[in-house]
């Protein structure tokens, strides 16, 4: 008998009971083992729920219980969560997570807990939701060398980015649906602001690159500049405006992560992902490219990680198998600064002088546009030399090109 105790009855943790229960048997077949849900940890009172008689306040009755194998940690937050983490794996229990704070932040010394105490600490819920690409880049992507790993990794800001452009929501008003929709961060300003994306890329490329890169090493930039204008003229050039996070290996071996909103040609697949959707592109020596895509937040396609999660451990209960990466260090990341590609620009400015300070440049138009405004594409280069370029005029926006 393998018994799981959730912590923290949330929209994920509440996924999680219900996946566990419904799908029971089939996953005790595949466990060859029954698979029970002991308790659930929360503060707060459910009467109402399927799962009443599994509630406890007090964490500790989970720690103390030695029939207790694995504790799905589905709080958030980098406080207690870690604390209650800490104390399971010290317990001798394997921990699941969605957590991605946690895992971005202190992932390095919570793997090295669980591979001293022999319990697995597992993850694969933290990025893209329901997608999986934890275990895809760990173990099937295993034989390459990575050069990048990039993707749509927010479903909220992907839904109300294409909330505005599809059925012209306001800002505030796709916002207030992902929130019901039960997409967004506690705090949505994680979402909206890049944070969210930030901790993901920091994860995938940790586990792609082998070092782990804490979210302070990452510069991160939100949509929250981004106007309809803005998404207007990319969508009279072909391209669509996505927040992407980016981790790249560079030649001398470090890695150049960022997060920040990209215009992507309608070529590229990852600019037809759309609403709550993430995808994320592995590029690899022997792979090329490989694209993963699916539904990146929400109930029960993120307590469908979770559980596989929690059928991998109760598998390997006896013959573990552990992810694993180095630590980190200022060594380990470089800044965006030294990338060259293509920029958008949006501001005001005669199109000569635009060509005299750029040369040859792709213009962009769109209906409506106010008098004097002009937008354009540069040819790649660093931002360094275009904010040199551009210090004569007047600019409303820039973005990245993905080339
Ligand atoms: N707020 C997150 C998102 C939830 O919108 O992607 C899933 O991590």
């Amino acid at each position: 008998m393998v018994n799981v105790a959730i912590l923290g009855y949330g929209v994920v943790g509440s996924g999680v009971a219900e996946v566990l229960t419904k799908n029971s048997d089939s996953i005790s077949r595949k466990v060859d083992d029954f698979i029970t849900l002991k308790y659930i940890v929360d503060v707060r009172e459910f009467p109402d729920s399927p799962f009443s008689e599994c509630f406890v306040k007090d964490f500790s009755v989970v720690e103390n219980d030695p029939d207790v194998n694995i504790v799905v940690e589905t709080i958030g937050g980098a406080t207690i969560a870690l604390e209650f983490t800490r104390r399971a794996l010290m317990a001798g229990k394997s921990v699941i997570t969605s957590n991605k704070e946690l895992v971005a932040t202190y992932g390095y010394d919570l793997l090295q807990l669980a591979k001293s105490k022999g319990v697995s600490y597992l993850f694969e819920a933290s990025v893209g939701g329901g997608i999986p690409i934890i275990r895809p880049i760990s173990q099937c992507l295993a034989a390459n060398q990575l050069y990048e790993v990039y993707g749509i990794l927010n479903g909220t800001t992907n839904y109300i980015l294409t909330r505005m452009i599809r059925a012209g929501l306001s800002f505030e008003t796709a916002l207030k649906e992902a929130q019901a929709n039960g997409y967004a961060e506690r705090d949505p300003s994680a979402d909206i602001e890049g944070h969210d994306a930030c901790r993901k890329i920091c994860i995938l490329g940790a586990i792609a690159f082998g070092r782990h890169i804490y979210p302070n090493q990452v510069p991160t930039e939100g949509i929250t500049k981004i106007t309809l204008a803005d998404v207007d003229y990319a969508d009279g050039a072909g391209k669509k405006i996505k927040l992407l996070g980016r981790a790249i290996r560079t030649e001398d071996g470090r890695i150049c992560a960022y997060v920040a909103p990209h215009l992507i040609g309608n070529e590229n697949p990852i600019s037809g992902v759309e609403d709550v959707f993430n995808a994320v592109t592995v590029r690899g020596d022997a792979i090329g490219d490989a694209m993963f895509y699916g539904r990146g937040a929400g109930k029960l396609p993120t307590a469908s990680a979770v559980v596989g999660d929690v059928i991998d451990a109760a598998k390997h209960m006896k013959a573990k198998k552990y992810l694993d990466w180095a630590p980190g260090g200022d060594d380990v990341t470089v800044s965006p600064d030294g990338l060259v590609m293509s920029w958008y620009v949006r501001g005001n400015a005669g199109t000569d002088a635009v060509r005299a300070a750029f040369g040859e440049v792709e213009f962009l138009a769109r209906s409506g546009a106010p008098a004097g405004e002009v937008c354009f594409i540069t040819k790649p280069m660093k931002q360094e030399t275009l904010e040199e370029k551009l210090k004569p005029f007047h600019i409303s926006n820039i973005i990245r090109v993905l080339d």
